[in-house]
Parts: structure tokens; C-alpha cells; sequence
């Protein structure tokens, strides 16, 4: 029976075959959800997507900003709370165009308008691996935002003014590293979402080497060296800092400890690398942020710095040294940029709340800033004019009221 020896060969073959041609396909299917999970840690979605103590993804986390505070949404596959009816297509116009599943202009407090530089296939990563984290079901609609901010389809104007949808662009004159670098750096990273100044419109201003600001802390510029910009360091500190949280003098603190801690030390070495040569290669720009605050008169200086001196001796001293050079314990504040920087708000918000670099591989048990909230707002004034003033400090001296409004 010819017909039947084929039919049974047939089957026979389809037996054999087919599921071997499932596996492929699940194989595929299970390296897309790996390279999904760890391109999703790259754009560190789980730390704005999470609420502090939640569940992973179901939003709920508050982000203030100088329009009002926004509430992270629910990203998990939860079909009525979550983003479990947004097809493949729903969520590349999202992250590529800003547009959410019925249409309307997402805000860019998702830097969708870094996002939009990531590849298509990359997109399709996250979303798979997103479709396979637990579904919670978790209401989280309801910005508050003030006027005009809070109307949304107002966005589609900012849009229009200051949006362009990507894709990156390789540099053919630059090394495939140095792409690679520039690709996550600009695009999942979104590092410039916080370390770029953005005018009154939110949008980003192109005028030399000026900081951002995030969640109540100045993110010093990566254009200059002055500031965050790696220029001048080599490929091994830098690398370091990134993803150790800590090289020579600069420590990440605050906000930056947290990307550090959720997001970089989580990337490859040769990822890491990448974006560290990229960093290094901006070209240095002139530091274009003014002095924050009010600063003091000449005529008060010397009582300042001497009350700031006093402080630093009982309270400072043991742990930043004698003469503000580091300790083990500590790192140098003489000659420390993140020290000088003309917006002050950063060293204020440490000496009074204290607080850790990221606890990472390379530095499991990082040593705490202890915080100092009986120090009043006076003399904080002087500690931060001393220190930013001292052994070769050129920093600006920083005013009471400064530090009042520094909350
Ligand atoms: C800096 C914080 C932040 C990061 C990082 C971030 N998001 Fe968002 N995301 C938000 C906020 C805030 C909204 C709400 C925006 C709005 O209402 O227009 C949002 C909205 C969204 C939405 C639309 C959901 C809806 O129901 O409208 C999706 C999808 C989304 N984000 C996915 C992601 C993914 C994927 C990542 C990582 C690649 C990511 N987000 C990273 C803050 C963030
Ligand atoms: C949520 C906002 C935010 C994002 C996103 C962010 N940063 Fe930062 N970064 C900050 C803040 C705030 C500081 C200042 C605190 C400090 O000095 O550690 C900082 C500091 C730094 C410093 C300087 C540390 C020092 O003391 O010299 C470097 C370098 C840096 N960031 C690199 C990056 C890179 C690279 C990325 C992208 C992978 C990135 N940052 C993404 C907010 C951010
Ligand atoms: C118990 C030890 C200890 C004491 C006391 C202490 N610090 Fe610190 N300080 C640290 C540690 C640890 C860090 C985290 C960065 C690092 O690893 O060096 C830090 C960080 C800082 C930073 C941020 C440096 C940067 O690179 O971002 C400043 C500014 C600072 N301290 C100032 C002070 C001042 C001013 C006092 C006194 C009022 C003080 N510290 C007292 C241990 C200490």
C-alpha cells in the first residue's frame, strides 16, 4: 500500500520533525523573554513601574516633578488594570511614538523620547518578556498635575514642537563599541532624561553643559568634566563607577545609587564598557548652570567659614580627614566635584539626609553617610560653604535661605 506507507511516513516525519520545529520555536521564544528581561533592566522600567514594597511592574510608584506628580502605571499583563490587552503593535507606538493603546499622547515622564531610539526587535523583547511577568490587578490611573500639564491631548502639541520619533543612527566613522555605548546611553538608558537641562516646556535646552533635575536632586551634566562627564577618565575608573558605584573620589548617591543598584550593575562588562567609552568621547562643553540659591556677602564669609570649621572638626573630621583628603572610611570632599558644583543642592540634601552608595558586586557593603538632621538649616549653610570652600574648593558659597528652600 504505497499511499498508506506514505501517510505513514508522512506521519511518521510530522512526529518527528514538528516537535523538534517547536522547540526552535520555543528556543526562540525563551532567549527573545531573556534578552527581553535584561534589556528591560538596562532601561530600568522595574524602577519607576514598581511602587516602593510592591509588586514588580504593577505601578503605583509616585514621581514628583515641577508639573505635578504622575503615578506609574500597572505594566504587567493584567487585562483590566495592566497592559495585558495592548497588542505587539500597542507598545512599540508607545515606546517609539509616545502613543498609548487608544491613541492619546503619552507624557514624557516615560522617556519615550529616549526609548524611541531602541530597535524595533529590541521593543519586541521587552514587550514578550512584560507578557510573562505575573499579572497583578492594581487601579493605578490618576496623575496629578497641574494646569495646563494636566490636559493630556495638550502633549500632542509638546509633541509636535520637540518630539522626533527615532530610530538610532549608527555612527559608520565610530567603533561598533562606541555604538553600542551611544545606543544605550541615548536610548534605553535614557541617561540624559535626568542629566540634560530641559527648559520651561520640558524640553530639552542645548546650551552647553547643563544638568537636569530628578526627584529632588540635581543630576549633574555628562557634557563636562566639571560635572558627571567621564571625560578625561580612564575606560577601567569609569567602568567602575558605573557599575561598582564608586571610583576614586565620585561616589553615586541618591537617585543615581539606585540606577546603579537596579539597573547598570545588573549589564554585561562589555555593555558597561560601551557605554563608558561613549561617555568619555562627549565632547567637553563649558558648564552653563548658574549659581543656585542666594550666596553670602564678602563681609560674612569669614563667620561663616569659621562656624563651618568648627562643625567639620567635631562632626566631619574622623571620616572625611583632617584636611577633607578621605579616609577608608570615606571619600575626599577636597578637590571633589559633586562638592563644587554650582547647584548646590545635592551636597545639602546628603549632609541632612545622609545616605549610601548602591551596595553592588564590587562593593557589597558600601559605607553610609551618617545623616545630621539636628544640624540647623544655619548652620548647614556653613558645613556646605565650608567644605565647598576649603583646601583648594572653589565652590560658591551657599545661604541659609538656600538651604530653607532646599527641602
Ligand atoms: C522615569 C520613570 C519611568 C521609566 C524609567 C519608565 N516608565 Fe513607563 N511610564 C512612566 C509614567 C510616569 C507613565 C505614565 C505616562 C502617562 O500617563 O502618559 C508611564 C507609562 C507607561 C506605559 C503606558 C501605560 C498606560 O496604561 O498608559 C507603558 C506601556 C510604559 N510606561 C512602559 C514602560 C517600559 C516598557 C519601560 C522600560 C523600557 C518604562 N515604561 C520605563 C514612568 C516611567
Ligand atoms: C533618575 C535620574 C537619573 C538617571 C536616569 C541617570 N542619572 Fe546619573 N545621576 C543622577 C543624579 C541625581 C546624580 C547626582 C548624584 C550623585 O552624584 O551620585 C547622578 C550622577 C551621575 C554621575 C556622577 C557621579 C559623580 O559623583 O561624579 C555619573 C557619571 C552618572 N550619573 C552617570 C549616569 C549614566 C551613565 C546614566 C545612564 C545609564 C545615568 N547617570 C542615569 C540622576 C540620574
Ligand atoms: C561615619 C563616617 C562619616 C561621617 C561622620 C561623615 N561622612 Fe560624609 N560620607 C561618608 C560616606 C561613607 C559617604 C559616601 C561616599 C563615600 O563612600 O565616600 C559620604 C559622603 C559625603 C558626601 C558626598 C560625596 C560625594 O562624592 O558625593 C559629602 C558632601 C559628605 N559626605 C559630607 C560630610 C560632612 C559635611 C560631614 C559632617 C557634617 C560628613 N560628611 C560626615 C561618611 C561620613
Amino acid at each position: 500500500m504505497p499511499l498508506r506507507a506514505a501517510y505513514a511516513f508522512l506521519l511518521y516525519t510530522a512526529v518527528l520533525v514538528l516537535p523538534v520545529g517547536a522547540l526552535a520555536v520555543s528556543a526562540d521564544a525563551d532567549e527573545q523573554i531573556v534578552r527581553g528581561e535584561y534589556l528591560a533592566r538596562a532601561a530600568n522600567c522595574m524602577g519607576c513601574h514598581t511602587a516602593h514594597g510592591g509588586e514588580p511592574y504593577a505601578g503605583g510608584r509616585r514621581l514628583g516633578t515641577e508639573f505635578g506628580t504622575f503615578v506609574a502605571p500597572n505594566i504587567t499583563p493584567d487585562p483590566g488594570t495592566g497592559i495585558g490587552n495592548w497588542s505587539r503593535d500597542d507598545f512599540w507606538r508607545a515606546m517609539h511614538h509616545g502613543r498609548r493603546a487608544d491613541g492619546s499622547p503619552l507624557y514624557p515622564a516615560c522617556p519615550y523620547t529616549q526609548f524611541t531610539q531602541a530597535t524595533r526587535e529590541d521593543v519586541d523583547a521587552i514587550y514578550a518578556y512584560l507578557r510573562t511577568v505575573p499579572a497583578v490587578d492594581q487601579e493605578t490611573r490618576g496623575h496629578d498635575l497641574r494646569f495646563p500639564a494636566s490636559v493630556r491631548p495638550l502633549q500632542r502639541v509638546w509633541q509636535r514642537l520637540y518630539f522626533e520619533p527615532g530610530p538610532f543612527e549608527a555612527d559608520p566613522e565610530q567603533s561598533e563599541e562606541w555604538n553600542r555605548g551611544a545606543y544605550l546611553v541615548r536610548g534605553l538608558s535614557h541617561c540624559m532624561a535626568c542629566h540634560d537641562a530641559r527648559d520651561r516646556f520640558g524640553a530639552p535646552r542645548a546650551d552647553g553643559a547643563a544638568g537636569g533635575h530628578a526627584q529632588g536632586w540635581y543630576a549633574p551634566s555628562l557634557r563636562s568634566s566639571q560635572e558627571a562627564g567621564l571625560q578625561g577618565w580612564s575606560l577601567e575608573e569609569g567602568v567602575a563607577l558605573l557599575r561598582g558605584g564608586r571610583s576614586g573620589d565620585a561616589a553615586m548617591m541618591g537617585p543615581m545609587a539606585d540606577i546603579v543598584h537596579d539597573s547598570l550593575q545588573h549589564l554585561t562588562e562589555d555593555d558597561v564598557r560601551a557605554m563608558t567609552e561613549y561617555l568619555r568621547s562627549l565632547p567637553e562643553q563649558e558648564v552653563t548652570t548658574s549659581v543656585r540659591g542666594t550666596t553670602v556677602s564678602e563681609g560674612r564669609l569669614d563667620e561663616l567659614m569659621e562656624r563651618g570649621q568648627a562643625i567639620y572638626e567635631n562632626r566631619c573630621m574622623d571620616c572625611h580627614g583632617t584636611s577633607g583628603q578621605g579616609t577608608v572610611a570615606a571619600s575626599a570632599l577636597a578637590g571633589n566635584r559633586a562638592v563644587m558644583l554650582n547647584d548646590p543642592t545635592n551636597v545639602i540634601r546628603i549632609i541632612r539626609d545622609g545616605g549610601y552608595p548602591p551596595s553592588t558586586e564590587d562593593n557589597p557593603r558600601p559605607f553610609g553617610m551618617p545623616p545630621f538632621p539636628d544640624l540647623s538649616e544655619a548652620d548647614v549653610a556653613a558645613i556646605v560653604t565650608y567644605i565647598r570652600r576649603s583646601w583648594g574648593n572653589d565652590g560658591a558659597s551657599v545661604s541659609t535661605a538656600t538651604v530653607g528652600r532646599t527641602r
